[in-house]
């Protein structure tokens, strides 16, 4: 009931997407096919506004996170309006996530969400996608900042058109400000505290795109006597060496082997990163264990990608002790990430069985990069129906 009243609200905003001319065929499947599924009202809903089926068909695979019943269920009343568009491009993921290519992952992948967020190269928010559990009983899911939130099934979802559906079992929450994500981060208090006591808290809300390491408690905790009495100065290069200004690196990202500007499938990868003091940071792999260098000091990434709108946090298990600065070597790397998006937007395929209509025509995803707000809306609305679909 509450899907069905969030999909009205959302096909209501639709609608003032110009109408244009509809494939008579695709149209009259994907209305009969509602109809048949139960979904009158939502397929009344559809047929006064064309516009959604033809953006069914626009351009470019994408993966739709759909909330089973149940997890729309539990998670009460939806927000409304655009809070809803957000929350529902939210699940829509630009490409095609099998479960197969979820299983060699983390993988990085790119939502529609772009309203409040802050991504280098006016990127949108991403999810990182992983799978749990051995061969027979693999199963993915998309890593949360509190929990993660696993897909309803071991198989993949259908495809309509170029579109694939992924059931998943919790309703995701768009990644909210870095200190409200910072103050869920379980642990990590002492370091929070003292980001917030030398006013970088609010700088870094405002910079966009940042990435952020974290001492938990016991790391900070050990050389809080050092910061402590260590000049104020000195105390601030050693926390802003915690900080790469401009670039998002998320765990995917991370390769010690990775030369400067490789791309992987579309995505930068990084050895190395120069700090908002301008030092260098390393990432060095042994074992399943990453960890951060800088001179003098060296930490393990103890838990990634705590995502939120401007970028992304990693808690690490000891503080990069270094006081040293090098503000020209700062801004270069600010200015040089603030032109790079770091990518992650590869589109990949829906794979077997993909149906009819859809998938053709030449232009880029326009939904998101230079469009109308309501493109997106008619997109997402394409997307959602697909889901409902498969959900009723
Ligand atoms: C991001 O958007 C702003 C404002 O719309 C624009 O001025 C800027 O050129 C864009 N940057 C990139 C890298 O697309
Ligand atoms: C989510 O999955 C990751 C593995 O990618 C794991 O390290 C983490 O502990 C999980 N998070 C929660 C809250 O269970
Ligand atoms: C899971 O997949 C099986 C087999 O494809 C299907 O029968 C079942 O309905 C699916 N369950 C959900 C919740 O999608
Ligand atoms: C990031 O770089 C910009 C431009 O150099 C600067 O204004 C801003 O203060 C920097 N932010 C941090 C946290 O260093
Ligand atoms: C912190 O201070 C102690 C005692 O002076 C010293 O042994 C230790 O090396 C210092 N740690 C760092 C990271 O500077
Ligand atoms: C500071 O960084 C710049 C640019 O990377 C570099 O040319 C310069 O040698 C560095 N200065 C010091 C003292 O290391
Ligand atoms: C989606 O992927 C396509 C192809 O991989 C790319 O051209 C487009 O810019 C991407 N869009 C977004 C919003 O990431
Ligand atoms: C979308 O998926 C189809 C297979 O269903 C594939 O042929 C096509 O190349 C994919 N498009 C993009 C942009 O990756």
């Amino acid at each position: 009931m509450k899907f069905l009243a969030a999909l009205s609200i959302a096909l209501a905003t639709a609608s003032s997407v110009a109408a244009q001319a509809v494939g008579g065929d695709f149209s009259e499947q994907v209305l009969s096919a509602l109809r048949s599924n139960g979904l009158t009202s939502l397929a009344d809903a559809v047929a006064a506004n064309p516009a959604v089926v033809v953006a069914l068909q626009s351009p470019g695979n994408k993966t739709v996170l759909a909330p089973t019943n149940q997890a729309l269920e539990s998670a009460g009343d939806l927000p409304e309006g655009d809070a809803l568009v957000n929350l529902l491009s939210y699940h829509v993921l630009n490409g095609s996530y099998t479960n197969d290519r979820i299983d060699d992952g983390p993988l990085l992948a790119r939502t529609l969400l772009t309203s409040g967020v802050e991504l280098p190269g006016n990127a949108s928010q991403v999810v990182i996608l992983d799978s749990q559990g051995d061969d027979d009983n693999e199963r993915s899911f998309v890593k949360g900042n509190t929990a993660n939130v696993t897909f309803a099934n071991g198989t993949d979802g259908p495809v309509v058109g170029s579109i694939r559906v992924q059931p998943i079992e919790t309703v995701l929450t768009p990644p909210g400000t870095l200190s409200s994500v910072l103050g869920e981060v379980e642990g990590a208090s002492a370091a929070v505290e003292a980001f917030n006591g030398a006013d970088l808290v609010t700088a870094l809300s405002n910079t966009r795109g940042i990435t952020i390491f974290v001492p938990n408690n016991a790391a900070f905790q050990a050389v809080q006597a050092n910061i402590s009495s260590a000049p104020q100065e000195a105390q601030l290069a050693v926390l802003r060496n915690h900080v790469i200004n401009g670039t998002t690196i998320y765990s995917p990202q991370i390769d010690e082997d990775a030369g400067d500007n490789t791309v992987e499938d579309g995505l930068r990868q990084y050895s190395r990163a120069t700090s908002a003091s301008g030092q260098e940071l390393r990432f060095v792999e042994e074992d399943d264990n990453v960890f951060v260098e800088t001179e003098g000091a060296r930490a393990r990434i103890v838990r990634s990608d705590l995502l939120f709108a401007n970028g992304v946090a990693h808690v690490i298990d000891g503080v990069l002790f270094n006081t040293n600065t090098n503000q020209t070597a700062a801004d270069d790397a600010e200015e040089e990430g603030n032109n790079n998006a770091g990518g992650g937007s590869s589109g990949g395929n829906t794979g077997a069985g993909g149906g009819s209509g859809g998938g053709s025509g030449s232009s880029p995803d326009g939904a998101l990069s230079g469009a109308t707000a309501s493109m997106t809306v008619a997109s997402l609305c394409a997307a959602v129906i697909a889901g409902a679909l498969t959900l009723a």
